[in-house]
């Protein structure tokens, strides 16, 4: 396949190694000081697009790819307030894109337990539950995408949570917490590719449910086999879509 990157930073150039790695073409590079190059000429000479660039372009860079009608993969997470418009826009204009809060194999894994975990523990109304995510310093969004997609999979199948908030550690926070209401805590230090926790607690005992990445090729891998998988589909796809875990 012929493949536009829009965002080439730390995700981008280790997409670009694995997708050249499975026998891919890069046509198109697009980052902050090139976005000029960011036109349909330029994005039809590609056959897919996959996007790791910002939370503030990633929508500009899928409008450009439905103009080109230039199927997308999305990994940039931050941008899920316009999710339903952007999901819209797709559907009527017959595009076709793929996101995900996170691509790697094992958090999808992570992600299909913790449902089950969460829907376990309905049983258990001696535990409280919290989720935590460590992310490197220069992520712009907070909560991640993924402790959302985490937290989400809670609220849907334990009874006792309906919304979440989140704290980010070292900013101040003076919500007094609901019980209905589920605390993702976020934690800034230098270098940590992505660490998801769920935490049950009860007064005599602690359950963790972890799931840590070593380093970004988990998630530069899952994004170029989304690519792949996209071919020849057409539609609006979350990454989950991909995994049968029934
Ligand atoms: N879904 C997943 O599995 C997953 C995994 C890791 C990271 N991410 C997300 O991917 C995104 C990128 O992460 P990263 O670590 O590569 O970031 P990065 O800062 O290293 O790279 C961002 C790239 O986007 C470009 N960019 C920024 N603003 C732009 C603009 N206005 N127009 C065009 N290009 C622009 C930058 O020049 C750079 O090339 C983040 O949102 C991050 O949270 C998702």
């Amino acid at each position: 396949m012929k493949i536009a990157l829009l965002g080439y930073g730390k995700m981008g150039q280790i997409v670009e190694r694995f997708a050249v790695d499975r026998g891919h073409e890069i046509v198109l590079k697009i980052s902050v000081d090139n976005r000029a190059d960011l036109t349909t000429a330029n994005l039809r000479k590609a056959d897919v697009a996959i996007d790791f660039s910002a939370p503030d372009a990633a929508i500009d860079n899928i409008y450009a790819c439905f103009d080109a009608n230039l199927p997308v993969v999305v990994g940039t997470t931050g941008w899920y307030g316009q999710l339903q418009e952007v999901k819209n826009e797709c559907l009527v204009r017959n595009n076709t894109l793929l996101y995900g809060s996170n691509f790697s194999i094992g958090v999808n894994i992570f992600f299909h337990m913790n449902k089950v975990l969460a829907k376990l523990m309905n049983n258990f109304p001696a535990y409280e539950v919290q989720v935590e995510e460590i992310h490197h310093t220069q992520k712009l969004d907070a909560p991640s995408g993924t402790a959302m997609t985490v937290a989400e999979g809670i609220i849907e199948n334990l009874d006792r949570k309906i919304e979440w908030v989140n704290e980010l550690v070292g900013t101040p926070f003076d919500d007094v917490l609901k019980k209905e209401q589920l605390l993702i805590e976020s934690h800034r230090i230098e270098n940590i590719p992505g660490t998801h926790t769920v935490v049950y607690s009860s007064e005599v005992d602690e359950i963790e449910f972890k799931h840590t990445a070593h380093n970004r090729s988990g998630f530069a891998l899952g994004a170029v086999v989304a690519a792949e998988w996209l071919e020849n589909k057409q539609g609006f796809y979350n990454i989950t879509d991909i995994f049968d875990f029934k």
